[in-house]
């Protein structure tokens, strides 16, 4: 036995939740698992809104067929095709051969791209405001390309008043029993979605900007994301954390200090500036090793803090390659709105502090706070005191902007 839950008298949850999978896009560590979120529409025709990753189409079928009892599945909308929601459209198709699907002509593409010998006759090709009955209900269909692919769309049920929002609204994290918003404490789920908004749709913040605007005109009683939790009672609370996030906008005072160090001594450097940020009044401080923290969890801190310091030891005349990593993605995502200070450690003739300076000067959101110091092996005095200016420099920064 496995639970479907009503949203309304004839809409249905029938997502799954996976905890077995290790890393989402098989990157991303996924500790507190995924939800696939998919939705059925039991009217006079029916419908599934999106499916669900493959490794779950088994009890995927089972929830459809539970509600259905032996009804058949009109329409298969497809909002995205990414393999997490188009995983079992074959094991759904199989199962339910009169099904059509429904998409946009991108969608088409991307069907065929993923399933070569698709029947095209089986497809309906759709535009935004288009509307389809299903009886009772009549939905609508919205384009938000990049939210998170080209193909993107969303629902909405015009009757119901619901947004079926796709990979927007989203959140890591299964559903542990609770589903709604008012089912659960938010706060469980709060860093896991702000880890997914950050590392899935990052990139795309202008987009799921113009995709809140566009969307800001319906009438919504539900928002059911693609992904986490469903939402009903504080609608406001997740649209105004996906505009903040996609506007670069930190949520609280606060400094991320991540490091990338071979034998210590550019950990040593964090330290030094770490306490003379508590000593100025800096309360949320969070110092990562590169080396040893999934960068996810760093860029997820790094939305949420304004402050930002980043070290490097020199590495064959570059930056830390571990470091390397996190600084490509930060710069392909655009990182703005950000006080940045920079240090390191060289012996030879240095490459860690250089290929900081090298991101800044790429990204001109970022305000450098202080010459960036760097010190030949164990830091000296003077090195310490370079340290704690970068320190005071952001604290003043921080602090000038308390309310
Ligand atoms: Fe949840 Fe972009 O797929």
């Amino acid at each position: 036995m496995h639970y479907h839950a009503p949203i309304t008298e004839k809409v249905f949850w029938i997502g799954t939740n996976d905890r077995k999978t290790e890393r989402f896009e098989n990157y991303l560590p996924l500790p507190q698992g995924v939800a696939y979120n998919s939705y059925l529409i039991n009217d006079e025709k029916t419908c599934i809104i999106d499916t669900v990753d493959f490794s779950t189409a088994g009890l995927f079928i089972e929830k459809i067929n539970g509600i259905l009892k032996g009804k058949a599945l009109n329409y298969i909308i497809v909002n995205h095709m990414e393999p997490d929601h188009s995983g079992s459209l074959g094991e759904v198709m199989a199962h339910f051969p009169e099904a059509k699907l429904i998409g946009n002509v991108i969608t088409l593409k991307m069907i065929k791209a993923f399933i070569p010998d698709f029947d095209e006759a089986k497809f309906i090709c759709i535009k935004e405001g288009d509307k389809l009955s299903l009886g009772h209900h009549t939905l609508t269909f919205a384009m938000v390309p990049m939210v998170h692919w080209p193909e993107s769309m969303v629902t909405y049920d015009i009757t119901d008043k619901i947004l079926f929002s796709n990979d927007a609204f989203g959140s890591f994290g299964t559903l542990d029993g609770g589903i709604f918003d008012d089912e659960i404490n938010f706060s469980f789920y709060e860093d896991e979605m702000r880890r997914y908004y950050s590392n899935i749709v990052g990139k795309y913040g202008p987009q799921v900007l113009n995709a809140i605007n566009k969307l800001g005109g319906l009438e919504i009683k539900y928002i059911c994301p693609s992904h986490g939790i469903l939402w009903r009672k504080d609608i406001s609370v997740v649209i105004n954390h996906f505009a903040n996030w996609a506007s670069f906008t930190p949520e609280e005072e606060g400094v991320v200090i991540v490091y990338g160090t071979l034998y210590g001594t550019t950990a040593k450097m964090a330290n030094v500036i770490a306490r003379e940020l508590a000593w100025n009044g800096i309360k949320n401080i969070k110092i990562y090793d590169a080396s040893k923290t999934d960068h996810s969890y760093i860029i997820s801190d790094i939305w949420k803090y304004k402050g930002l310091i980043i070290g490097s030891a020199a590495h064959n005349n570059d930056v830390y390659p571990v470091l390397q990593g996190l600084l490509h993605k930060l710069k392909n995502y655009g990182l703005k709105n950000r006080y940045l200070g920079i240090f390191g450690n060289m012996l030879w003739s240095g490459g860690g502090v250089r290929g900081i300076q090298a991101f800044a000067d790429a990204l001109p959101g970022l305000e450098v706070i202080a010459d960036a110091v760097e010190a030949k092996g164990e830091p000296t005095p003077d090195d310490q005191r370079k340290l704690e200016n970068i320190a005071k420099a952001m604290a003043e920064k921080l602090k000038s902007e308390r309310q």
